[in-house]
């Protein structure tokens, strides 16, 4: 390992956002302060990266923002940074700024890119693992988690108020993607008569429709079904039509969609937020080059980057019994 004195970093946020990330980048910029660095808070993500955009940050550009919720950094999807060339002139424009370093706080996909800038071209890269759908390989835990899953759990009792007292039924589709994360953690806090998981691609409509008559015989007038949103949004449209027309239910959906992704952070993703941003500059400050801060058994670890670029399913599916237990 080569012992590089680090005197200026960058931070940015880097695809989807996430409840939690001011808490982040207010740890990283007030930390790297602290150890009397330079910080330049990249707006955008890869993209602004690429068009040069930042701006050297104080104390005080991260004042007031541990509370809400998007990111003061802005942030992008940038399909470019998968090309080299894009990525040499991002090297080139840190290079040209002095910049040792470089922290970003996003998915795996945003790693994947961290990971190149350092193998090609040498630039130090730490990964703080920040989206709503706890997918990552490496880490139990992502910024924004917790506190998608609160907005989602309030969201679905309030549909639960309505779904009483109109004898209905809601499907109740959640975000995530390819992860089930969400779906199983709202579907239980919330009492969920059933949860689909993005893997039952292939929904057992026999068994759906048998828990939903099996509620009505034993008196219950409503029922709440989570569906992980899986590969594209909007599955539950479909999941509800053959529900109408095989099976003779009727049912509303309610996709509750970006909503997830905003709102002040949880106490629990704040305070990871920022034990996290500053773990990460202390490992840049001790010259690791290629890492990521996770949460491993509830606690803060720095691990080697690659660990953290694969997806990963963090949906505890053993406790899927729980729910079936408990909403009979
Ligand atoms: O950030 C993760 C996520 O919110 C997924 O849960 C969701 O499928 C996707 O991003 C939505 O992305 P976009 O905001 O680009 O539509």
């Amino acid at each position: 390992m080569s012992e590089k004195m680090i005197r200026s970093i960058a931070v940015m946020t880097s695809g989807g956002d996430s409840p939690g990330m001011n808490c982040v980048i207010r740890s990283v910029v007030r930390a790297a302060i602290g150890e009397r660095l330079k910080v330049y808070g990249i707006k955008r993500g890869y993209q602004g990266l690429l068009n040069n955009d930042m701006e050297e940050m104080n104390a005080s550009s991260v004042g007031n923002i541990i509370h809400h919720g998007g990111t003061v950094l802005y942030t992008s999807r940038c399909p470019e940074f998968k090309e080299k060339e894009f990525r040499a002139k991002a090297a080139q424009i840190l290079e040209d700024r002095d910049i040792d370093a470089l922290v970003v706080i996003g998915g795996d996909g945003s790693f994947k890119g961290a990971k190149a800038l350092h193998d090609e071209f040498g630039i130090s890269v730490i990964g703080i693992p920040g989206t709503i759908d706890n997918d990552i390989s490496g880490t139990d835990y992502t910024i924004g988690f917790d506190t998608a899953v609160q907005t989602a759990m309030e969201a679905v009792d309030k549909i639960r108020d309505t779904a009483q007292s109109s004898d209905r039924t809601f499907l109740i589709e959640v975000m995530g993607a390819r992860s089930s994360s969400i779906a199983l953690k709202v579907g239980i806090c919330s009492g969920a008569e059933n949860i689909l998981l993005n893997s039952d691609e292939e929904v057992n409509y026999e068994k759906l429709s048998s828990d939903v008559r099996r509620g009505i015989r034993r008196g219950k007038n409503s029922s709440i079904i989570i569906v992980a949103e899986g590969e594209s949004p909007g599955r539950s449209y479909n999941i509800a039509k053959v529900l109408e027309q095989k099976h003779d239910i009727s049912s509303k959906v309610c996709v509750l969609g970006h909503i997830q992704r905003g709102g002040s952070p949880t106490p629990n993703d704040r305070f990871f937020a920022s034990v996290m941003g500053k773990e990460a500059v202390s490992a840049l400050i001790s010259n690791l080059e290629c890492h990521a801060v996770v949460v491993r058994e509830n606690s803060v670890a720095v691990v080697p980057l690659d660990q953290c670029m694969q997806k990963s399913d963090h949906a505890m599916i053993n406790y899927l019994g729980v729910s079936e237990t408990l909403s009979i």
